[in-house]
């Protein structure tokens, strides 16, 4: 039994493999958090402390009793108008306007499998890989049902929480602030890890002492944005990749979110992952759900890599779904920053035949096949074949690049219109826009109101059109632009656009995946402007950045390793110079790099010398060896690309049997000192013999020591070592 409910001491416990979560409810019903962290039996509630605090008020329940306080005690889920102080999950408002919540303990409800949330994604499981729980919780003034949600996959030492708020009484109140998850900690010192960027750069790695005040991040633009990702993790500040505990909260959610925690008056951390609160407030009527979305947790005491594997394989396993799940993704080539705009069907043709002959799998159209689409200020909305620029019918092209043996994808980006578009010229107050206002234009386009199910019908109509002419195999979902501009003409109030704009884009996926079982689609917001576990719910992978270049890369893919798989890192080898930051880096470097994800190319091989060529042809050929270690095997981070002279990072299969080690120098000095790649997760005493040079190494040894990177002139040298077990 993974979740268990002591009767006498009323302590829920959730146990996984290596880890426990408890919490109690006390003698008033109020629900207490006690404990999350490695696997412990017995009841914690000898945790708790109880002290006459000044300015703390007491619950009238408890009498003269002035040591019962929410404003210190943990709390599972608390609520604004409990007298605790600290930052609520969960804020209500009466229909007086009062912001008034008091809720307890009504009942509670386990069962096998996994719940599912409507209309939102979620991590799922079969009966016997998962237990729920349901703990309702009871405002009997307001007639509000809250209950908490917990999902608990003991193989992966996963956790997830939702909330679904009922309103049971017989007037509307509105939900101002909702938490999906809330952690207390009654002690301890801890580093916050989160991941910031901007276009182009995304999930870089922060560490930083958690201390009294709050660190916040999150998102108001609509999507899980480029500039916070909805992943936060926290650590004891000696705790590093291999050592010490770790938790995380990752949000499965591709809209706009908070993410909080700080140190209160008693040194208590307080931890909070949910919806972003400004610009959401959602009445519920009478008989109305709402569900707020699921987090997943998880706690390491084994420090980062195995934290990550967690997620990674959680992920992988019970977020990701679809054919291509646990399918090796194909080899392709992405016509963006071979042509950008400017090609016609010839051209396409020519690339698709460059990359059949390079060993390629797949050839993708992107960007500038539809409307009037010649550069990026019209035509979105349009979706429907610009048949003079491809010189024919899109069945005409894509049949002679399947009779090459490829595979076709193409580009969309459905949740978009330009102002020069038939669309928009029909359809003007389909565009999120403020009556009266001129909306902000970025990349000069609007944003569509997919929280209106008419535009969502119409542009899914449009795109299965385009779907059904011909077999088409990868679809690459994009969104370029940040939301402004929240107003919607049906809305019940304009405080709930932003969250059913979301149940929009998760319906018009839900039916699209459905439809079209056999496709695979990738996510893209300007690159990584929206790499969520909610998108990959739908889509299994998600374009990292727009950025190419190998070395911003290894940054960018090191901070997603944290919390996603490389399964779902959709990376390419592009031209050098980049043609984001101007950086030559060589091309057995950018393969390398781009290895480490769904792989493929942008670029435009007819410009490629011979050498290159064959060195491209040496790279789809290693891909396709290590490909299954490299989609399932366990990730290692062997150091930072952010500090260290060297990015490194391994590879090793289940069953310690298989081991790929790749490295990227970058410094390089005069009479320089050695740099040394040190090993993760080897089995102790084991023997590994190296691929290429058949030399042997003992496992103890590459764990304490590793092996040396070897010396030589110029930057950016990578080098890839792949190792059998021998004993
Ligand atoms: C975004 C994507 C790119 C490319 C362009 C096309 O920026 O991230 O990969 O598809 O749009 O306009």
């Amino acid at each position: 039994m993974a979740i268990i409910f002591d009767e006498e001491k009323r302590t829920f416990s959730l146990h996984t493999r290596h880890t426990t979560y408890q919490m109690k409810i006390d003698k008033f019903g109020v629900l207490l958090h006690l404990y999350y962290g490695r696997k412990t039996e017995g009841c914690l509630d000898y945790l708790l402390t109880f002290a006459d605090r000044g300015f703390s008020g007491n619950l009238y329940d408890a009498g003269q009793d002035r040591t019962y306080s929410y404003d210190a005690l943990p709390q599972e889920f608390p609520y604004l108008g409990s007298g605790d102080y600290r930052s609520p999950a969960f804020v209500v408002k009466d229909n007086n306007g009062a912001l008034d919540c008091d809720l307890r303990f009504d009942s509670y409800f386990i069962s096998k499998g996994k719940y599912g949330l409507k209309g939102l994604p979620a991590v799922y499981a079969d009966q016997d890989q998962a237990e729920s729980l349901e703990v309702v919780l009871k405002d009997t003034r307001l007639g509000a049902k809250v209950s908490l949600l917990y999902g608990v996959l003991p193989k992966y030492d996963i956790i997830t929480r939702a909330v679904a708020v009922k309103n049971e009484g017989g007037a509307s109140f509105d939900i101002d602030k909702i938490a999906s998850a809330s952690l207390d900690f009654l002690t301890g010192s801890y580093d916050l890890i989160s991941f910031y960027g901007r276009h182009g750069m995304e999930r870089n790695y922060q560490r930083n002492k958690v201390s009294h005040g709050v660190q916040l991040i999150g998102s108001r633009r609509g999507a899980s944005s480029h500039q916070y990702n909805p992943l936060m993790i926290l650590t004891n500040p000696q705790t590093t990749e291999t050592q010490g505990s770790a938790w995380a909260m990752e949000f499965v959610y591709s809209g706009g979110f908070r993410g909080m925690v700080g140190k209160d008056q008693y040194n208590q951390t307080r931890w909070q992952m949910g919806l972003m609160a400004e610009q959401f407030s959602y009445p519920l009527e009478p008989g109305a759900v709402f569900y707020a979305p699921e987090v997943m947790m998880t706690y390491s005491s084994e420090g980062l890599s195995r934290l990550s594997n967690n997620l990674q394989s959680c992920i992988r396993s019970h977020v990701c779904r679809g054919r291509y799940k646990d399918q090796i993704r194909p080899v392709l080539l992405n016509s963006w920053e071979a042509c950008y705009f400017q090609f016609t069907g010839e051209k396409l043709l020519k690339l698709a035949r460059d990359a059949k002959d390079l060993g390629m799998d797949m050839f993708v159209l992107d960007d500038g096949w539809f409307g009037k689409r010649n550069d990026d200020n019209s035509g979105l909305g349009d979706w429907y074949v610009n048949e003079d620029k491809l010189g024919g019918k899109l069945k005409n092209l894509v049949d002679q690049i399947h009779d090459m043996g490829l595979l076709f994808g193409i580009w969309v980006e459905p949740e978009m219109v330009s102002e020069d578009s038939d669309l928009y010229r029909a359809h003007p107050d389909w565009a999120l826009t403020v009556p009266g206002r001129k909306p902000i234009r970025s990349r000069n386009q609007l944003v569509l109101d997919f929280s209106r199910k008419e535009v969502v019908d119409t542009i899914f109509d449009q795109i299965c059109q385009v779907l059904d002419q011909v077999r088409i195999d990868y679809l690459k979902w994009d969104y370029n632009r940040s939301i402004s501009d929240v107003y919607s003409q049906n809305a019940r109030d304009q405080g709930t656009v932003l969250y059913d704009y979301i149940l929009g884009l998760y319906d018009f996926l839900e039916r699209l995946t459905a439809r079209y079982p056999d496709l695979l689609i990738e996510g893209c917001s300007g690159g990584g402007g929206r790499f969520d576990a909610g998108m990959l719910y739908y889509t299994p992978q998600i374009w990292c950045s727009d950025n190419t270049d190998a070395v911003d890369r290894l940054r960018i893919q090191y901070g997603t390793s944290f919390g996603y798989p490389i399964s779902a890192m959709g990376a390419h080898v592009s031209a050098v110079p980049n043609e984001q930051s101007g950086r030559v880096t060589p091309l057995g470097t950018r393969g390398t790099v781009a290895m480490s994800g769904t792989f493929g190319y942008e670029l435009d091989p007819g410009k490629l010398s011979d050498k290159e060529k064959a060195e491209i042809r040496r790279q789809v050929a290693v891909r396709k060896q290590y490909a299954r270690l490299i989609f399932s095997g366990k990730y290692y981070r062997l150091s930072s690309p952010f500090t260290d002279p060297v990015g490194a990072w391994e590879f090793i299969s289940e069953d310690g049997n298989e081991l790929l080690v790749n490295a990227v120098t970058l410094e390089n000095h005069c009479n320089m000192p050695a740099t040394y790649v040190r090993f993760s997760g080897l089995p102790k005493d084991a023997i590994y013999k190296e691929t290429e040079t058949g030399r042997l190494y003992p496992s103890n040894a590459l764990q304490q020591i590793g092996i040396p990177v070897p010396f030589g002139m110029g930057e950016y040298r990578a080098f890839q070592w792949h190792f059998d077990r021998v004993r």
